[in-house]
């Protein structure tokens, strides 16, 4: 039986929902699924394959979720990986100025000013070599309280109103079909060479 790590970095439970999620359908697809969160830092070396996502906050993963591709960076690059990011809220000022492109929905331009987020994603990226990277829409529950100051302070502003629709945007039916594919892939590996 195949083992996949899923791991998340989240800070309000979507992210954490999602992969719970995905380890629910890989489970059933007769796969061993593992769920955990980045902050424990499990080791990647006891699986045959890993997923790793992360909510998006102003254009970033979730400090932990970089923070565990930079740590077993060089493990995750002889695995096959998947990312996702859990992110985009809809109608939010980010996602109706980027139009078609999901990662850029999430994570803002490929350059210049608030690209940074999305630069340190793509840097693990490119050393780890992910199969694909699925952006998913988040959910926000204004009575959860802020987990940073910075968080605190962008819900403060009354422009926040515009660009953090309220609800829970999740795409269960994508998020299950995209496991259902991990599952059968990694169940018929593609030979190599
Ligand atoms: C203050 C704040 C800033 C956010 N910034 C972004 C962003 O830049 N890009 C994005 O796609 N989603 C953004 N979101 C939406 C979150 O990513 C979404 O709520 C996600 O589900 C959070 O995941 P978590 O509950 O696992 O932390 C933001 C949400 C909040 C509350």
């Amino acid at each position: 039986m195949q083992r996949i790590l899923v791991v998340h970095a989240s800070r309000h439970g979507g992210t954490a929902g999602i992969a719970e999620k995905i380890g629910e359908v890989l489970r059933s697809a007769e796969v061993d699924a593992v769920v955990a969160k980045a902050a424990d830092m499990p080791d990647p070396r006891d699986f045959d394959a890993c997923l790793v996502g992360s909510g998006v906050y102003m254009g970033s993963w979730v400090k932990e979720g970089t923070e565990y591709l930079e740590r077993y960076a060089s493990t995750l690059a002889t695995r096959p990986v998947w990312l996702f990011s859990s992110g985009p809220l809809p109608g939010s000022s980010k996602a109706a100025k980027a139009g078609n492109d999901p990662i850029e929905d999430a994570l803002g331009p490929a350059d210049g000013p608030g690209s940074g987020g999305r630069k340190k994603v793509e840097g693990l990226a490119a050393v780890i070599h992910p199969r694909a990277h699925r952006v998913f829409q988040g959910a926000y529950d204004p009575t959860d309280p802020p987990t940073s100051l910075a968080e605190r302070v962008v819900r403060m502003l009354p422009a926040s109103k515009g660009i953090l629709p309220i609800g829970d945007f999740r795409e269960w039916p994508a998020i299950e079909a995209w496991a259902r594919q991990i599952a059968a892939e990694v169940a018929a590996p593609v030979p190599v060479g």
